[in-house]
């Protein structure tokens, strides 16, 4: 195993106190093997994109990109295919991915070397916690959030990401007019996002004509795993909110 990068803290057996005082996480972290690729990738390329969080310290994103173009937020962008497509396609925009999985950050450092973009930097942590205390008032032009885990299951709703809470909070980051993009194929998933985010109809904006989804924007790429859960019967619903 290749030696765990410094900005991540080394992981210790939690005492009982620390499991009462965990907070309910969205995300299983199941760590994976790194290939020797990734391995290689967090430590020759983690200094380049990546970047350390404490949650007593707000970012500053203009530093953390070296200039003041808008800065787009994806949460759990998995092996980071929408994040480079997007950052491919808006060199004129910050894109700013969160994600808590090591393989799929690898798979990601790789991929900025390889493509040579450099409008992208990568941050390790939780994002319920980044968007609580580590992210300015009105700091992000949007924010995307692309199948983001279901928990299908009534007992474990309180684990999905999109929660009252959440949507305050990105409110709060979002510039006014920032849109926020999610999908999911998991129709009860997309009803709870459409259900909390009218809730909140005095700061948000339904982009679609029809009130609740809208086709996908070209903006989010169609994977290969959308492609399958096309053909499954189990289509993408995405939604566009613009803060107002
Ligand atoms: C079902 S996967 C989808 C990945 C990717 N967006 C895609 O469309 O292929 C959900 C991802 O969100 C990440 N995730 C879940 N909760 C998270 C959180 N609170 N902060 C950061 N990442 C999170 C997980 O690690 C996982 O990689």
């Amino acid at each position: 195993m290749p030696p765990e990068p410094l900005i991540f803290p080394p992981a210790e057996a939690d005492s009982p106190a620390d499991i009462r005082r965990r907070p309910v996480r969205s995300f299983v972290l199941r760590e994976g093997r790194l290939t020797a690729a990734q391995a290689r990738a967090f430590e020759t390329l983690w200094s380049r994109y990546g970047c350390a969080w404490s949650p007593d310290r707000v970012l500053d994103l203009p530093a953390l990109f070296g200039n003041n173009r808008p800065v787009v937020l994806e949460i759990g962008f998995g092996n980071g295919e929408a994040l480079l497509h997007m950052a491919a396609r808006h060199p004129e925009r910050n894109y700013l991915g969160l994600e808590v999985h090591r393989p799929g950050i690898g798979h990601l450092l790789l991929e900025l070397e390889r493509t040579g973009l450099n409008n992208v930097r990568v941050l390790r942590e939780d994002a319920t916690a980044l968007l609580a205390h580590g992210l300015a008032p009105a700091s992000l032009a949007g924010v995307c959030l692309f199948f983001p885990d279901p928990w299908p299951k009534k007992r474990h709703h309180k684990r999905r990401i999109v929660q009252p809470a959440f949507i305050e909070d990105l409110a709060r980051v979002l510039v006014r007019g920032g849109v926020f993009h999610a999908a999911t194929d998991w129709a009860p998933y997309a009803d709870w996002m459409l259900e909390h985010l009218c809730a909140v109809s005095n700061q948000f904006e339904n982009l679609s004509p029809t009130g609740d989804f809208v086709s996908r924007p070209d903006d989010r790429p169609l994977t290969r795993f959308e492609r399958r859960g096309v053909r499954l019967g189990q289509p993408a619903r995405d939604l566009l909110f613009r803060r107002l």
